[in-house]
């Protein structure tokens, strides 16, 4: 019986390594751990056994047995009893579900969202996406934009310059404001011809060496708006911030304008928003950003004809709007990243 048992242990350890795929196994399975299986089958031999012997034989008998169960289990977990590994390598079934539990399910930063809807809402008014570099050089981020040398705006400790705006030809910066998509637009619609008309909407990311604090960061967004055409007016600009804000706070939501300065536009304005933070709650102004008719000296600057065309432009920071619609009242929140708070957008 011992005899019976060794070649068991060693058939059945070889056959199951040699089984190829999970029905396979569980023909093994069957076959020696089954209830008709091989290890049963030598029960009734047991009492055979002579007396002195009993216990050897027992002790072997489930040895053998564990052996193979535990074999088969190894087989089995993580496999699912699947496909048979290269020798020595691990049990991976190809087939098995992946465990979505563990990896959770995903959503768009909510500053990307915003943005999105932003450029959905625009982009029903006629407007076009466009984007320019983060990486600029202060012609397009200053010069050209009417902001002239030694205006403050340039101070370097201001900027983040790439180059010695002293010694530079053309000084890199990263760009301070989405402003510059203006000039870009206007140079490659001259350069290549294809307008004006130009219509365009561009978000993105500015930075600015700001002290961070609840209302300030190096990097946010900004959203820019152009519209260059024959006989744009103020009223053209009044109308089109005034439906944005409808079509995407609603039917109660109000603008305002108040006269200011920009040296890219003339005559100016800074623009507020009346929102209801919260559903029911009484609106509040808030404000947005900058804009106004585009200044003749920047049209020149990017071969346009003030006589000909007049346009308004507008610029105003994502996260403000963002940090208004869903009642945040950090802006660091935004960028922190910690998925508890992102997972409540
Ligand atoms: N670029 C300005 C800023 O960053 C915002 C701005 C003001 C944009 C007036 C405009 C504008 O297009 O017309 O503060």
């Amino acid at each position: 019986m011992l005899d019976q048992l060794a070649e068991i242990e060693t058939k059945g350890l070889s056959e199951l390594d040699a089984a190829p795929d999970a029905p396979a196994v569980e023909a093994w399975r069957i076959a020696y751990l089954g209830s008709k299986g091989r290890l049963k089958a030598l029960m009734p031999q047991l009492k055979d056994v002579p007396k002195e012997n009993k216990a050897e034989v027992g002790k072997r008998l489930n040895e053998v047995k564990s052996r193979l169960e535990a074999a088969f289990k190894a087989r089995s977990s993580g496999g699912g009893g699947g496909v048979k590994a290269p020798a020595g390598g691990p049990l991976i079934d190809m087939t098995e579900p992946g465990l979505i539990d563990s990896a959770g399910i995903g959503r768009r930063h909510i500053i990307t969202r915003v943005r999105n809807e932003l450029v959905e809402v625009f982009a029903q008014m006629g407007f076009s996406v466009a984007e320019g570099p983060e990486l600029e050089d202060d012609e397009h981020n200053f010069v050209k934009l009417n902001i002239p040398e030694g205006h403050p705006a340039r101070e370097p400790i201001d900027n983040f310059y790439v180059d010695d705006p002293l010694k530079a030809k053309l000084p890199r910066m990263l760009r301070s404001q989405t402003s510059t998509v203006q000039i870009r637009m206007m140079e490659d619609a001259v350069a290549q011809g294809w307008g004006p008309p130009i219509k365009i909407i561009s978000p993105g990311r500015v930075y600015r060496p700001d002290t961070v604090d609840a209302t300030h960061s190096f990097m946010f967004h900004q959203i820019e708006g152009l519209y260059l055409d024959r006989k744009v007016s103020m009223v053209d600009l009044k109308t089109t911030l005034f439906q944005f804000a409808r079509a995407y706070f609603g039917a109660d939501a109000d603008i305002r304008l108040r006269p200011s300065f920009f040296p890219f536009t003339e005559p100016s304005a800074e623009f507020d928003m009346k929102i209801a933070l919260k559903p029911g709650a009484e609106p509040a102004w808030i404000e947005l950003g900058g804009c106004g008719m585009v200044d003749p000296n920047v049209l020149k600057a990017c071969g346009i004809d003030p006589e000909q065309w007049t346009g308004f432009a507008f610029g105003f920071g994502i996260e403000r709007l963002a940090m208004g619609k869903y009642n945040i009242p950090d802006i660091r929140l935004l960028f922190e990243n910690d998925v508890r708070f992102l997972e409540q957008l």
